[in-house]
């Protein structure tokens, strides 16, 4: 018999900590972390066809078109490694979106999704983006309250060697328009997900570890 499917969905503002929570819940669980941010970003960065159409969209803040990345996400998750399940952060973010993960999940005849919202107040959230530094080598996801993160340091993962930089979307004209875009297009799916009975959530407030104990329990069904 096959194991139990987790088909997690983290959703949440930018910021809310959804890169830092869906790699440690995949790594528990077994099952991919797609980051359809990410996927955007190594295309932006190797500048294949994909990345000139979603650069412009991203650096502003703006999403890219609802096309682009369902194309790039049912194709992701047809993949063999996501037959026991996956980590979906940063998609759906539109209804359109979501209503085409439903028809994918259909037609793979998979189990149904459970979606963890993240919740975090916006200071916090403003705070969390400023300061936000990522790895170019391991692509850890570091705070400059840390020690010795700041843009050019070398990754504090004792492993690495790699530079830290900063995000071209972490700066406040675009952590703005991500707010705003957020607020419109993306909080609908609350509703959307919480009619059908399949959200859950969970405050992406306090410590990581114990976010990540929350995350755990939601996405085991042991939260109520
Ligand atoms: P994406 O990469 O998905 O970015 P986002 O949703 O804006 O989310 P972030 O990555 O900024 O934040 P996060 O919630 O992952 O937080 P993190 O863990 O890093 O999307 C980027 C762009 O790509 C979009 O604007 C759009 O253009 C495009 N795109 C992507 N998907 C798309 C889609 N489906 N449709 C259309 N366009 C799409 O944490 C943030 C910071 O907080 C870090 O510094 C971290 O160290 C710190 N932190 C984390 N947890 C805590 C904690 N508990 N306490 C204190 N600090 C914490």
């Amino acid at each position: 018999m096959a194991d139990q499917e987790h088909n997690i969905v983290l959703l949440g503002a930018p910021g809310a900590g959804k890169g830092t929570q869906a790699k440690m819940l995949s790594n528990e669980l077994g099952v991919p972390h797609i980051s359809t941010g990410d996927i955007l970003r190594d295309a932006v960065a190797r500048g294949t066809e994909l990345g000139e159409q979603a650069r412009g969209y991203m650096d502003r803040g703006e999403l890219v078109p609802d096309e682009l990345v369902i194309a790039i996400a049912r194709e992701r998750l047809q993949q063999p490694d996501c037959a026991n399940g996956f980590v979906l952060d940063g998609f759906p973010r539109t209804v359109a979106q979501a209503e085409a993960l439903d028809d994918v999940m259909d037609d793979l005849g998979r189990e149904p999704l459970t979606v963890i919202n993240l919740k975090v107040d916006e200071d916090e959230i403003i705070r969390r983006l400023s300061g936000r530094r990522l790895c170019r080598g391991c692509d850890g996801i570091y705070h400059v309250d840390e020690p010795g993160v700041e843009t050019g340091a070398e990754c504090p993962n004792p492993d690495c060697e790699g530079e830290l930089y900063q995000r071209s979307d972490d700066q406040p004209e675009a952590i703005r328009e991500r707010l705003e875009v957020y607020r419109k297009q993306t909080q609908p799916l609350i509703d959307y997900y919480g009619e059908r009975d399949l959200l859950v959530n969970v405050s992406g407030e306090g410590d990581v570890e114990e976010i990540a104990e929350r995350v755990l329990e939601a996405a085991r069904g042991e939260v109520a």
